[in-house]
């Protein structure tokens, strides 16, 4: 184990309040593509087409097909070690009565999965379907019947995540910020840190005095800023830190 291993196991031991920030490294070694690296989405489709309001209005039915392609994708994937450590983490400090807040920017359903439970979800989930009418949503985890999928209002239903544009769902930016705020140390694996609001949890830390931690195999623009970063995969390294 490495000294700086040791030094984050140590940080994350003594600590009474954790907040956890992933991205879409974390599902990777399910087998689930991330976004900027390797061969990601946004190195092969346009993010203009397939995720902001404009691209849906322009044809839902291939931003549909792309959405389905990628909850096939997860409903056949399985939680790795990574996503089951920090639920480990979290009934860890449940019986300590520390305080555990897991902040993801994933869409996919992984975390829960593993056993995560206090779980705030920045950019929605990939199987809620809404109504672009009367905002009725459902959560649907079969393939769907019809691209794209209408409400029984009659409206068009969109999936359920966040676009490029758009406001975070109501509340979760605040109660991320608040809970980052009061952490003793933060724990950040898997982002590139290059969307906001998401990645601006990261300096907050800073400024707030969390012992920040960063697991990523490749280095990112906060690296030289966090007070440990650790080079590794997440379902590598996440386990050796419990
Ligand atoms: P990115 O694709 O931008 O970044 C993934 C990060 O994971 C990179 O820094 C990789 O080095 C790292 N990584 C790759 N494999 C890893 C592994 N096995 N273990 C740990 N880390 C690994 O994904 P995000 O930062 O999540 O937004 O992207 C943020 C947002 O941009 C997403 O939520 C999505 C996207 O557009 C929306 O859909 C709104």
């Amino acid at each position: 184990m490495s000294l700086n291993v040791e030094a984050a196991r140590a940080a994350i031991g003594r600590a009474n309040r954790i907040a956890v920030l992933t991205g879409a490294g974390v599902s990777a070694e399910s087998g689930i593509p991330t976004f900027r690296t390797n061969g990601g989405f946004w190195q092969t489709h346009r993010f203009e087409d397939l995720a902001t309001p404009e691209g849906f209005a322009r044809n839902p039915a291939r931003v549909w097909e792309w959405y389905e392609e990628r909850r096939r994708g997860i409903a056949a994937a399985e939680p790795n070690p990574g996503h089951f450590a920090l639920a480990q983490l979290e009934a860890q400090l449940e019986t300590t009565k520390s305080e555990f807040t897991l902040i993801t920017q994933n869409v996919d359903n992984l975390h829960q999965r593993a056993g995560s439970k206090n779980i705030l979800r920045l950019h929605g989930d990939i199987f809620i379907t809404r109504c672009m009418c009367c905002s009725h949503e459902r959560l649907e985890t079969s393939p769907l019947k019809e691209l794209p999928p209408k409400c029984h209002c009659g409206g068009t239903m969109r999936p359920g995540v966040v676009w490029f544009g758009e406001m975070l769902p109501e509340g979760t930016i605040e109660r991320a910020g608040a809970a980052v705020c009061q952490s003793d140390v933060f724990l950040v694996a898997g982002t590139s840190a290059q969307v906001y609001p998401a990645a601006g949890l990261i300096p907050l830390a800073l400024q707030n005095g969390a012992t920040v931690i960063e697991v990523n195999p490749e280095a990112t623009d906060f690296s030289d800023a966090v007070t440990i970063a650790l080079r590794g995969t997440s379902a590598d390294l996440l386990p050796q830190l419990l």
